[in-house]
């Protein structure tokens, strides 16, 4: 097994230049993208669909109503301001996505960074939407790949540390699973060992990073930090397809 890990969306370019039509890629947007995603569809949402721009989300309301919008810019909800008319119904704190609003519903989404990190393993054999919400039933479904990608979408173009920190922790889980010595990548290593040594207070260290800092400091968005930090409370492995769709695998 060949375990390589991307440490933020600086290297997304030399991605799109890669073959991934045998790789398993694991997208980890811990603050909040993924999380959400995963908390979204254990309250029922039938599928999420991950857009990269504003317009696209928008474009494709106008054409199926039915279908709710979400994102963020700047960690609030997108405004009519922002995407020429529109409120969008929800923003992108894993705490909006309640099985009333969502159960049975087709939610496209567009986030500065998770959704554009999505997008970009479009290619790939296999693309599952990572958190410490369902980390280790993902580890499960990982056991017999041959080779996986841990894509860290990070805070704009800088790495995250949430997001490493659940990279790490998916490689120290995956390890007493697979039968052969993995061959590690040099990013794969960095990210357990930073996993090893903040391990113990997961929260602090979640907390303590860019994004957490910043949702900290807004009073409505806060409680999203220790929501994200969660381990392994919801067991679905949640799978983009072919179709851009994220639903559970
Ligand atoms: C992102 O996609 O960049 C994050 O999920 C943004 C956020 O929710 O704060």
């Amino acid at each position: 097994m060949k375990l390589e890990t991307i440490l933020s969306l600086a290297e997304l370019p030399a991605l799109a230049r890669r073959d991934l039509r045998g790789t398993t890629c694991v997208v980890f947007d811990i603050l909040r993208a993924t999380s959400t995603f995963v908390t979204a569809l254990h309250h029922g949402a039938k599928e999420i669909i991950p857009v990269s721009e504003i317009a696209e989300a928008v474009a494709l309301h106008h054409r199926q109503p039915e279908i709710l919008l979400a994102g963020e810019r700047a960690g609030m909800k997108i405004r009519a301001a922002q995407s020429g008319g529109i409120d969008f119904d929800f923003g992108n704190s894993p705490r909006e996505f309640t099985a009333e609003k969502v159960r049975g519903k087709t939610i496209v989404s567009t986030t500065t960074n998770g959704t554009r990190a999505l997008r970009a393993c479009a290619a790939a054999k296999t693309v599952l939407a990572g958190a410490f919400l369902n980390l280790s039933v993902t580890a499960d479904f990982l056991r017999g790949e041959k080779e996986i990608l841990l894509v860290c979408a990070g805070t704009g173009e800088n790495a995250a540390a949430e997001d490493i920190l659940a990279a790490g922790a998916l490689v120290e889980l995956l390890l007493p699973r697979i039968a052969d010595r993995p061959v590690f990548w040099r990013t794969a290593a960095i990210a357990r060992q930073t996993f090893a040594e903040l391990k113990t207070d997961l929260g602090a260290a979640i907390g303590n990073s860019e994004n957490g800092r910043q949702l900290l400091a807004i009073p409505e968005l806060r409680d999203d930090v220790a929501f994200c930090a969660q381990l392994n409370v919801f067991n679905l492995v949640a799978e983009m397809s072919a179709d851009g769709a994220l639903r559970v695998k």
